[in-house]
């Protein structure tokens, strides 16, 4: 009976409300056109590293054309005050809403912190990931294609996801579904 009721328990610890991190995913991105001339020639092994990067949400985008106006009509109090690099970067720059959104993601999903890397535009966070972190990570399977003529190979996937809390604050993932259609090398040339 006392084993029963710890079961009954601890089913019903398992089985509450799931953590309020939890959150379903969504399709963040889907290849845009099948290739061809290119078929897949197996999956992406398990342990491989891929130089992951995850592209931040930038801020103030919908203002550049006044912000360039700003500079460059004749007539605007400010013509001709080019920007500093630094002050582009600082513009343009994600929020810390938006840097933390998506850190947070990843180290709920085990990857420690250390190993992410903030770019020095802050568009960009960099991580060097195994194709099964982020298989797990994204929803997805990673192929190698191979190009039916050169033998040219690149690998991608067909789609990703992402928890919907994320979604509004990442832009492109790469690499994942940004499908090259031209071989670069054309090995039969090179034997
Ligand atoms: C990923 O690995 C490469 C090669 O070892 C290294 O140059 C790069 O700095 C690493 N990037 C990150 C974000 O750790």
């Amino acid at each position: 009976m006392m084993r029963l009721l710890a079961l009954a328990s601890f089913l019903a610890v398992c089985l509450a409300a799931p953590s309020p991190r939890a959150s379903h995913h969504v399709v963040h991105e889907t290849r845009a056109a099948d290739p061809i001339d290119w078929q897949i020639a197996r999956r992406l092994e398990h342990d491989k590293v891929l130089p992951m990067r995850f592209g931040l949400r930038q801020e103030n985008l919908h203002r550049i054309e006044e912000m360039l106006l700003a500079v460059s009509h004749p007539q605007s109090p400010t013509y001709g005050q080019h920007w500093t690099p630094s002050t582009v970067v600082e513009t343009f720059a994600p929020s810390d809403d938006t840097i933390a959104a998506v850190a947070n993601w990843l180290t709920d999903a085990g990857i420690t912190r250390e190993r992410l890397r903030l770019s020095v535009s802050k568009g960009w966070i960099d991580l060097n990931a195994t194709v099964g972190e982020m298989e797990d990570l994204l929803k997805t399977e990673y192929h190698v294609y191979s190009h039916e003529e050169t033998g040219d190979e690149q690998i991608g996937c067909v789609s990703y996801s992402v928890p919907a809390h994320v979604q509004p604050h990442v832009d492109l993932i790469k690499p994942t579904v940004h499908f090259r259609h031209r071989p670069v090398s054309n090995r039969f040339n090179k034997r």
